[in-house]
């Protein structure tokens, strides 16, 4: 019998956009490639990941769900940094499920991988746009299940990240949100998140500029990131639309078109030099993928 082998490609992502808490995110052009092989041994190369090597890797446990690892080989590379807001353990779980469904066949739906990585994930955001593609926004179906509605990026939209060298723990991030919020802070950000969405899909720039702001999660977390936050701050002043915390943070998601991407950049390199690197990174339509060998 000829050794099963597959590669899944998963997009990092950017969660919260702004006022979105949980509930929008947009899939970004870095990538994890997970490799499987039926070798008859199990084994996980890290590609130089300082993440764990054993069954209890994220990756691992994901693909686990769905199917015993026993007897496979599993190889890793990823581009995209841990522990930074880019949705790195999204994308191991996503491609964990997709790994084991794909050797196995066992033709789980792109929604029945939602729901399954977001109980692994603990929240939909971030592991639906790394399955979808593109911009979703979540919601919860029957019985609270989570689901997720996707658009195409805008034309001209143009997303720059500041990557900061610190790591900031989600968990901790997740404790400085209180249970309960100010009514006034919720009303802001469904505001927020409506005129986002609308500027989105309409491809009306000045109307995203005017969604980008958050009264929930970025305030309150601010002790954690408090230089990422002055690059949100300074964000008009340094010639783009907006600027949002991506997920837990500290990554900074400076939002611009493209004709001015390359102007945004440089000032934002200024800025940041000696702290934080900076690159232009194009919303992707593409959400996880199982592609030829
Ligand atoms: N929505 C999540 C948060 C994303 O901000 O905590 C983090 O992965």
């Amino acid at each position: 019998m000829t050794a099963r082998h597959r590669l899944v490609r998963v997009p990092a992502s950017s969660a919260n956009l702004g006022p979105g808490y949980d509930a929008m995110a947009a899939a970004v052009s870095l990538y994890l490639d997970l490799e499987v092989e039926e070798t008859g041994e199990f084994s996980l190369d890290p590609g130089g990941l300082d993440v764990s090597t054993g069954r209890e890797n994220l990756v691992v446990r994901a693909f686990e769900s769905l199917h015993s690892a026993d007897g496979i080989a599993f190889r890793l590379r990823s581009e995209i940094p841990l522990a930074r807001g880019l949705g790195s353990s999204a994308a191991a779980i996503v491609a964990g499920l997709f790994a084991a469904d794909h050797l196995f066949e066992l033709a789980l739906t792109r929604e029945e991988m939602l729901v399954r990585a977001s109980e692994l994930e603990g929240h939909p955001d971030n592991v639906a746009a790394a399955i979808y593609g593109g911009f979703v926004v979540c919601g919860a179906g029957e019985g609270g299940a989570p689901l997720a509605a996707r658009f195409d990026p805008p034309d001209g939209l143009e997303g720059i990240v500041v990557i900061p060298p610190e790591e900031v723990s989600t968990k901790l991030a997740r404790e400085a949100i209180p249970a309960e919020i100010p009514l006034a802070d919720a009303v802001a950000n469904v505001s927020s998140a409506a005129l986002l969405v609308l500027g989105l899909r309409s491809a009306d720039l000045d109307l995203v500029s005017r969604g980008l702001a958050d009264a929930i999660h970025q305030p309150r977390r601010r002790g954690l990131y408090p230089r990422s936050m002055e690059i949100v701050d300074a964000a008009g002043e340094l010639g783009a639309l907006g600027a949002t915390i991506s997920g837990a943070g500290p990554t900074v998601l400076a939002w611009t078109t493209w004709q001015e991407a390359g102007n945004v950049a440089a000032a934002l390199e200024e800025r940041c030099a000696g702290w934080a690197e900076v690159r232009r990174l194009p919303f992707t339509p593409q959400g996880a993928d199982v592609p030829e060998l």
